[in-house]
C-alpha cells in the first residue's frame, strides 16, 4: 500500500500537469518546457504504475485528447482540390489567355493575380462560424484530417466574428499554409547548435510541421496562412468574382494576400509578374510564381476543369534561379548505409539569396553524364528554392587544367574495397562498423523521426565514438551519467537530459526503431509496413532474419525485390544480429504497441492464446519475463499479475516464489520453460484449432 506522502505527491503532481496543460493548449502560453513537463509526467506515471490504486480517471497520464494521435484520419474533399497548369515564360502565359479567350468568344475579363506561395494546401470547413475541420490537399480527392495542428495557427479563424451564419451554413475556404522563412531559419539555428541535421527548406519543414503527431511541435512553430479561395457558395450566392470572394473572406476574418491585384489585360499580369519576379526574396515566405485566375465566377464556371487542372487559371511560374562558379572539387562522404556520396565543393555563390558552398552530385552516373569535372565553371540552380544542384559545366570556360574525377577504389576511411551493384547506383563501402558510416548512423539513429535522442547532436555523436565510448547503437544503452560526465563541457543537467532522452527513446514504436537502424533501402515508409506486417503475422524483430524476399514482397504490396532482399542480409549479418540481441537485452521495446490490441481484436477463436489469461513468474532462461509475455499477448493471450481462480496458465521459471505456490493451491496449470517454449514453437504459422488441440492435451496432462 503507498503512504500517505506518495498520494500527496500524485495528488500534486496531477494539479501542476492539469495547470501546465491548460497553459499550453488553452492559453498557448506555457511556463516550463516540455523536457520539464514530460519530467513531471514520468515521476506521476511512475508512481502510479508502481501503486495502481493511487491512479485515478482524471489523472493527465490518462488523457487521450491531448495526446498525440497515432495517425490522421481521411477526409474526403467535398470538391476535389485541382492542381494547376503551368506557364514558364510570356509566350506561354498569352498562348493559355489567347485559348481561354476563345473559349469565351473572346468576352473581355478580369483576372486576379496572387502570388504562388510554396507552402501546403489546406481546406478549413466551418459549420455556422465555426471552424470543425481541415484538412490537408492530399491527393486531390482525399486528404488528411489536421484539424488539431491547423487550430494552432493562430492566424485561422476558429470562429468567424464578422460573420452572421444564415441558419446552418457550411463553409469552406482554401488556402497556403506555410513556415515564414525567419522562422525556418530560427528552427535551423536552434538546430545547429544542438549539433542537430538541418532542415533542407520552409516548404518541407512546414509540410512536416503540420503533418506532426504532436500539435504542441506545431504550435511551437510559427506557422502562417493565406487564404486564396473561397470553395462553398452555401449562403454567398451573392458573390460573383473571386476578386469579390476575396475581398468578403478578408472582411469575415480570413488572411487574404495584400498583394494580390486585380488586372484587366495581360500586359498588367506581366508587369506584376515583373514586379515579384525582382522583389520575390523580400518576402518573409516563398513564393515560386504569380497564380493567374479568371475573376468572374460565372466564366469559371463555363470554362471548366479538364483531368485535374482549371482552365480557369494557371501557375505563370518564375525561372530556377542559376548562377555560375568554380568547383573547386569533389569531395566524398560515407552516408549511413555505406553509399559513398560524392559532393560540389564550390566557390562560394547567392543563388535565390542564399550563399551555396555545397551541392549533391548525387552519383558517378551524375558526374559522367554531365561531364563535370575538377576545376570547372558550373552552372548552380536553386529550383522553388530547395537544395542547389549542378546543371552541368560552362564547356567553354575551360581552361585545360581541369580533372576527371574517378570514384575512389577503396573506403578513404576504413581502406575497404568499394562495391558497385548493377542495380543501385551508388558505390558503398560494405563494411558496416566503418567508421565513417557509423558516424552517419548514429546521427541518424538518435534524430527526430528515429529513436529521438534529443540533446545528443552531431558534436556528441562524434565526440562519444572519438572517446571509443560506442561502436554501435546498441552501446547507447550502456552509458552511463558517470561515464558522460568524464567528456569535456559535458556538464550536469545535460548529462542528466541525454540520460533521460537515452532512456525515453526505449519505448519508441518498433516503426521507428526499424527506421533508425539505418537499413539500406528501409526509409519510415517502409519502417511503417514492416512493423505493421510483423505485428499482423505475430513475429518479433528477430524473425526477419528467417523470412524470404517472397514473403515480404506478397504481403507487402509495394516492398520490391530490392528491398526485400536488403532487409533480409540487414538481418542476417551477424554483427546486426548482435546489436539486436543488445538492444533487447537493454529494453528497448522492440515491438509494436498496438500488437496486443490486434491480437485482442481478433477473433478469440482465432489466436491460439485466445481467451486465456497467462501469469509469468520467476526467471526464465532463453527469454526475458518481459519478452515471454510479448510473445502471450501477439498469440492472443492476457498478462496478469497475480494468480487467481481466472488465471489459465502459470509459466513459471527459476525461483518463483509464491505466485507457484498459489497456482498449485489452485490447481492452475503449471507451464515450465519447455512446456513453453514448444508451445511458442509450435504457434509459429498457427492453425487454430490444431493448436488448442495442443494445448488442451498438454493441459490434461498437467492438470494436478
Ligand atoms: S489556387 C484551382 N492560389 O499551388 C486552384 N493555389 O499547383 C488551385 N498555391 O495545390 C489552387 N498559392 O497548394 C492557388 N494563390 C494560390 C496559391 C496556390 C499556392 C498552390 C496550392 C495548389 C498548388 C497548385
Amino acid at each position: 500500500m503507498a503512504d500517505a506522502s506518495l498520494a500527496q505527491r500524485a495528488e500534486e503532481l496531477r494539479r501542476e500537469l492539469n495547470y501546465h496543460n491548460h497553459r499550453y493548449y488553452t492559453l498557448d502560453d506555457p511556463v516550463i518546457s516540455d523536457g520539464q513537463y514530460d519530467l513531471l509526467l514520468r515521476e506521476l506515471r511512475e508512481i502510479e504504475t508502481e501503486h495502481p490504486e493511487l491512479l485515478t480517471a482524471d489523472s493527465p497520464t490518462q488523457r487521450v485528447g491531448g495526446e498525440p494521435s497515432s495517425a490522421f484520419a481521411e477526409v474526403e474533399h467535398s470538391r476535389p482540390m485541382l492542381s494547376l497548369g503551368n506557364a514558364f515564360d510570356f509566350d506561354e502565359l498569352a498562348a493559355w489567355h489567347r485559348r481561354i479567350s476563345g473559349l469565351l468568344d473572346d468576352e473581355p475579363f478580369d483576372m486576379v493575380c496572387e502570388l504562388k506561395i510554396d507552402g501546403l494546401a489546406v481546406n478549413l470547413t466551418y459549420e455556422d462560424g465555426v471552424l470543425v475541420q481541415g484538412a490537408t490537399r492530399g491527393n486531390g480527392a482525399t486528404g488528411e484530417d489536421v484539424t488539431r495542428n491547423l487550430r494552432t495557427i493562430r492566424t485561422i479563424p476558429l470562429k468567424l466574428e464578422g460573420f452572421v451564419p444564415q441558419g446552418s451554413q457550411r463553409l469552406e475556404v482554401r488556402g497556403e499554409v506555410y513556415l515564414p522563412v525567419e522562422e525556418f531559419h530560427r528552427l535551423n539555428k536552434e538546430r545547429e547548435e544542438r549539433g542537430e541535421q538541418l532542415y533542407a527548406n520552409p516548404r518541407n519543414t512546414g509540410a512536416g510541421t503540420i503533418r506532426q503527431l504532436d500539435p504542441k511541435v506545431t504550435a511551437a512553430r510559427n506557422m502562417q496562412i493565406w487564404v486564396y479561395s473561397l470553395n462553398s457558395t452555401d449562403g454567398t450566392e451573392f458573390i460573383e468574382s473571386h476578386w469579390k470572394a476575396l475581398e468578403w473572406l478578408g472582411n469575415v476574418g480570413f488572411r487574404i494576400n495584400p498583394n494580390n491585384k486585380l488586372c484587366h489585360t495581360l500586359e498588367e499580369v506581366e508587369d506584376y509578374y515583373r514586379y515579384w519576379l525582382e522583389r520575390r526574396h523580400d518576402l518573409p515566405y516563398e513564393a515560386d510564381g504569380v497564380v493567374v485566375k479568371v475573376s468572374p465566377l460565372e466564366l469559371q464556371e463555363r470554362l471548366g476543369v479538364v483531368g485535374r487542372e482549371p482552365r480557369w487559371a494557371i501557375a505563370y511560374k518564375f525561372p530556377a534561379e542559376q548562377a555560375t562558379t568554380r568547383l573547386k572539387y569533389i569531395g566524398i562522404n560515407v552516408g549511413r548505409t555505406g553509399s559513398l556520396n560524392p559532393y560540389a565543393v564550390l566557390e562560394p555563390v547567392v543563388v535565390s539569396g542564399a550563399t551555396v558552398q555545397h551541392a549533391s552530385l548525387h552519383n558517378e552516373e551524375y558526374i559522367r553524364r554531365r561531364d563535370i569535372r575538377e576545376g570547372d565553371t558550373v552552372i548552380i540552380e536553386r529550383a522553388g528554392d530547395v537544395i542547389p544542384q549542378v546543371v552541368g559545366p560552362v564547356p567553354t570556360q575551360r581552361t585545360g587544367l581541369e580533372r576527371e574525377f574517378q570514384m575512389p577504389e577503396r573506403c578513404f576511411e576504413c581502406d575497404t574495397p568499394v562495391v558497385k551493384a548493377e542495380d543501385d547506383a551508388m558505390h558503398r563501402c560494405p563494411n558496416s562498423s566503418c567508421p565513417a558510416q557509423f558516424f552517419e548512423l548514429l546521427k541518424h539513429f538518435v534524430s527526430k523521426g528515429a529513436a529521438d535522442i534529443d540533446g545528443l547532436g552531431e558534436q556528441w555523436c562524434r565526440i562519444l565514438i572519438e572517446n571509443g565510448m560506442v561502436f554501435d547503437v546498441a552501446d547507447l544503452y550502456s552509458l552511463e551519467k558517470d561515464k558522460l560526465l568524464v567528456l569535456e563541457r559535458m556538464g550536469d543537467s545535460s548529462s542528466d537530459y541525454i540520460m533521460y532522452n537515452i532512456e525515453a527513446s526505449k519505448s519508441r514504436p518498433l516503426s521507428r526503431m526499424l527506421f533508425a537502424l539505418g537499413i539500406t533501402h528501409v526509409g519510415s515508409e517502409v519502417a511503417d509496413w514492416l512493423s505493421n506486417w510483423l505485428s499482423k503475422k505475430y513475429l518479433g524483430i528477430r524473425d526477419l532474419a528467417n523470412v524470404t524476399e517472397e514473403d515480404l514482397m506478397t504481403d507487402i504490396k509495394d516492398i520490391g525485390p530490392k528491398v526485400a532482399k536488403s532487409i533480409i542480409a540487414w538481418f542476417q549479418t551477424s554483427e546486426n544480429q548482435e546489436v539486436v540481441e543488445k538492444l533487447l537485452a537493454a529494453d528497448v521495446k522492440l515491438e509494436q504497441d498496438s500488437l496486443p490490441e490486434i491480437a485482442a481484436a481478433a477473433p478469440s477463436e482465432a489466436a491460439p492464446f485466445g481467451g486465456r489469461t497467462f501469469v509469468v513468474t520467476g526467471t526464465l532462461s532463453s527469454l526475458s519475463r518481459k519478452d515471454a509475455e510479448a510473445k502471450i499477448k501477439a498469440l492472443g493471450g492476457k498478462i496478469a499479475s497475480s494468480v487467481t481462480k481466472n488465471t489459465s496458465y502459470v509459466v513459471v521459471g527459476a525461483s518463483p516464489g509464491s505466485k507457484a505456490a498459489t497456482a498449485e493451491k489452485l490447481g492452475t496449470t503449471i507451464l515450465y520453460e519447455d512446456d513453453f517454449i514448444s508451445l511458442l514453437e509450435s504457434s509459429k504459422g498457427f492453425h487454430p484449432n490444431l493448436w488448442s488441440l495442443g494445448l488442451d492435451a498438454m493441459h490434461s496432462s498437467q492438470a494436478v
